[in-house]
């Protein structure tokens, strides 16, 4: 057997046990290497303060439904009636219950706010691909996590909108039914589909989410966070300690720094508890504090607000919208062969696969291709890394006009989001269409755009002011 470390006879109590314990588990090894020895750049700012926001919406998420679940019934007839006496008889459960609803809400603030800085600042570009990939893998989880969850008060729009979305996947061709069938348990939403829901809100999938927060953290700090110039820090090193000059240790810096960002964030999340839980609706609906009836379809249902960008896309993908689909591929087709630098064999692989894609898109139910246009808006995501052709990692050395087009970018999300939420109109639907093509097109000619225009040089080192 080999060696085992020990502390020298006369050392504290302290030195000891970790010398102990350092001996058995790599305590001492992953503080360092995870906390004060993880260098991170100096020129962190505001939008870096999602990834620790994110990792404590987490916990609250976790240890606030462990109290829910000691006195939350998973019964359709007594689910309702369970959260309302949370409510109003269990000493403190209106806090824990608001505590978790809102934090359902501000899980997607911060992720979207996470998300976005990824995009602006080019975090997804090699070497952080699969730090992108774990992120895109968490917020479809993170999607499937709340859509269960929302069905456990079992109100109506809990019920109506899990109705909704299962009757979704029975567009599927061929096994659609089947695929309904086997999610809800049952031939409508019932106690059955109440309990498989509940099972995975409560186990399957925080495991699942757990497990890709920590693959997310350990692929971050194997090839090293990036920052808002986009200038890969460990390229310029300390000739003598090897870290890298424009680095500092995450321990003390940054666990303080993130400190500030945990204030204000708990400040807000306080006041929505406190003040508006259910956030005019939006975070919680009206329509949830009646019990559900499956014989009455409320007049309107909509998703809660982070879904409804993409409940817009799935509205907005209506027979009409197939055709126009159909034709782009065949022009995007015709340009591919006409004006691409392919050999023979790739132009004739484009063209059968065009004609193929038009065919089954003329095929089967636009309902279907609704599914798919809505899922395929969040997978697009997890390509972003072999989109992007730009020069450049970061939005502050792009063209101008690169700006612009990430403005247009987030503007059209909040519209879509915003359509997604009333109920449908012409023009709406009509709006949707033409945001839901930008949404795609934005992603699927960015290899085109993104090397387009005039870029500024980008500097060796980050670039800094102390303040
Ligand atoms: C539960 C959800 C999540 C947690 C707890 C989490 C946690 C973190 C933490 C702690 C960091 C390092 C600090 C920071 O850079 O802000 C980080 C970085 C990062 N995350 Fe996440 N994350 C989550 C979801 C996501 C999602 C949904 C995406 C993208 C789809 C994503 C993409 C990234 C990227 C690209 C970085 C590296 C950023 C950089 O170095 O500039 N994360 N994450």
């Amino acid at each position: 057997m080999a060696e085992m470390k020990t502390a020298p006879a006369g050392a504290p109590m302290g030195e000891k046990l970790l010398t102990w314990v350092d001996a058995r588990f790599p305590a001492s090894r992953l503080y360092k290497e995870h906390l004060s020895e993880y260098y991170a750049p100096k020129n962190f700012n505001f939008w870096y303060f999602f990834g620790s926001l994110a990792m404590l919406v987490l916990v609250i998420q976790i240890v606030t439904g462990i109290f829910l679940v000691m006195h939350y019934k998973p019964d359709a007839n007594l689910a309702f009636a369970s959260v309302e006496y949370i409510m109003r008889d269990v000493p403190w459960g209106w806090l824990v219950r608001y505590m978790h609803s809102t934090g359902a809400s501000a899980f997607f603030v911060v992720v979207y706010m996470h998300m976005f800085r990824g995009l602006i600042y080019g975090s997804y570009r090699k070497p952080r691909e699969l730090v992108w990939i774990f992120g895109c893998a968490i917020f479809l989880c993170l999607m499937a996590e709340a859509f269960m969850g929302y069905l456990l008060p079992w109100g109506q729009m809990s019920y109506w909108g899990a109705q909704v979305i299962v009757n979704l996947f029975a567009a599927v061709p061929f096994v659609g039914p089947d695929l309904a069938l086997l999610i809800r348990g049952d031939y409508v939403v019932s106690d059955a589909t109440l309990n498989r829901f509940f099972s995975f809100h409560v186990i399957a999938v925080p495991l699942v989410l757990l497990g890709l927060v920590m693959a997310h953290i350990i692929a971050l700090h194997e090839v090293g966070s990036n920052n808002p110039d986009g200038v890969e820090i460990k390229s310029t090193k300390n000739d003598k300690t090897g870290m890298p000059l424009d680095g500092i240790p995450f321990h003390p810096y940054y666990t303080v720094h993130d400190i500030l960002g945990v204030a204000v964030f708990l400040m807000i999340f306080s006041a929505i508890i406190f003040f508006a839980p259910e956030f005019g609706g939006y975070f919680l609906e009206y329509n949830n504090f009646i019990p559900a009836d499956p014989l009455k379809t409320p007049a309107h249902i909509a998703p809660v607000w982070y879904f409804t960008p993409y409940y817009s896309m799935l509205r907005a993908t209506t027979g009409t919208m197939v055709n126009v689909l159909a034709v782009l591929a065949a022009i995007g087709a015709v340009l591919v062969i006409v004006k691409g630098r392919f050999g023979m064999v790739a132009k004739i692989a484009v063209a059968v696969g065009t004609v193929v894609a038009i065919a089954l898109l003329m095929a089967f139910d636009a309902k279907f291709w609704g599914v798919v246009v809505m899922g395929g808006a969040v997978v697009i995501l997890f390509f972003l890394p072999w989109l992007d052709h730009s020069p450049v990692r970061s939005i502050r050395y792009r063209p101008g006009w690169h700006k612009a087009l990430y403005g247009v970018f987030v503007v059209n999300f909040f519209v879509l989001g915003y359509l997604g939420i009333q109920p449908p109109t012409d023009l709406g639907t009509l709006v949707s269409q033409i945001g839901t093509l930008f949404y795609f097109g934005f992603f699927l000619l960015m290899p085109w755009w993104s090397q387009l225009g005039t870029f500024e040089p980008v500097p060796d080192r980050v670039t800094f002011a102390a303040h």
